[in-house]
């Protein structure tokens, strides 16, 4: 299938590594120029000179936290300088703890809020008003299945997630008449360094090892596995890609089924 996303441009936030880092690889491997964003420099640039060395595709790293307004209008700002145009977005920079609601702090829901629904906020109120200047654009916001089922573990994701979804909902509803597409995609659990972190802190909820988390945790997806990021990956660029076209205001779960919650009562 022929994606006809070569020479565009796309702009994704939490890429040094993860989902982020296979999205930027997938869109660069179907002709697209990329600017990533994470906040370790070292990490960042060395996953941008490995995806440009694949892909011949120019890829580049901008340092920045995107809990962090300025940051975020700096990185923005900075890739359309150096591309003149922002064709994609795909928003992956995302954490959220997990733990029980008696032992979660405020600070916690807060660092929860402030990246995970926030930054997307920002990165999206950075990008927009260029696309609308463009006519056009794909905003695709990687985001997650709590948002759409509960998970007492997984509350300050699930609660963060959910803004995201309805957030999205209403740009779509807004931007759409002026050519710009908006999407979220919304996995289960995907093997990543954020899955292992959070996988440690279940089986030490659990009062068991990481092995038996991660039983529990497949036990819990009717498909019986975790999912791999170039999954993830292959789904967001098929969305930001004009072969989309029609698919607008959509959430895509991508989570073998996954409805119960990760911790059994
Ligand atoms: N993995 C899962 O099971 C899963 C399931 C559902 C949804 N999700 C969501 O999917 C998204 C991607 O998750 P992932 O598992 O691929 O994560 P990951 O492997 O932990 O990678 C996260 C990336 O985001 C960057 N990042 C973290 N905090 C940032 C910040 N404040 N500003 C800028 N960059 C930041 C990290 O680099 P630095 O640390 O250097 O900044 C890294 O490049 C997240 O929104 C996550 O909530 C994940």
């Amino acid at each position: 299938m022929d994606l006809n996303l070569t020479d565009k441009v796309a702009f994704v936030t939490g890429a040094s590594v993860g989902m982020g880092r296979e999205v930027a690889r997938q869109l660069a491997q179907e002709g697209c120029d990329v600017a990533i964003t994470a906040r370790g420099q070292d990490r960042l640039e060395a996953t941008a000179t490995q995806l440009q060395t694949e892909t011949g595709r120019s890829i580049v790293p901008l340092v920045g936290d995107m809990s962090q307004t300025a940051d975020v209008e700096r990185c923005v700002q900075a890739a359309l300088e150096q591309f003149g145009r922002i064709d994609i977005l795909v928003t992956c920079a995302g954490s959220s703890p997990g733990g029980l609601l008696e032992e979660l702090t405020d600070d916690q829901w807060m660092q929860s809020l402030n990246l995970k629904f926030m930054g997307y906020v920002r990165t999206v109120r950075a990008v927009v008003p260029h696309m609308v200047k463009q006519g056009s654009g794909s905003i695709v916001l990687v985001v997650g299945n709590d948002g759409l089922k509960p998970s007492f573990w997984e509350m300050t994701a699930g609660a963060a997630n959910a803004a995201d979804l309805n957030f999205a909902s209403s740009i779509a509803d807004q931007y759409g008449p002026q050519g710009i597409r908006v999407n979220t995609v919304n996995p289960g659990p995907v093997d990543t360094d954020r899955w292992d972190g959070l996988e440690k802190a279940f089986a030490r909820d659990m009062g068991v090892d990481q092995a038996e988390a991660r039983r529990r945790a497949e036990a819990s997806i009717p498909l019986g596995r975790i999912t791999q990021p170039d999954e993830v990956a292959s789904l967001v660029t098929f969305l930001a890609s004009d072969v989309a076209a029609s698919v607008h205001g959509a959430h895509i779960l991508i989570d073998g089924a996954q409805r119960k919650p990760l911790m059994e009562r």
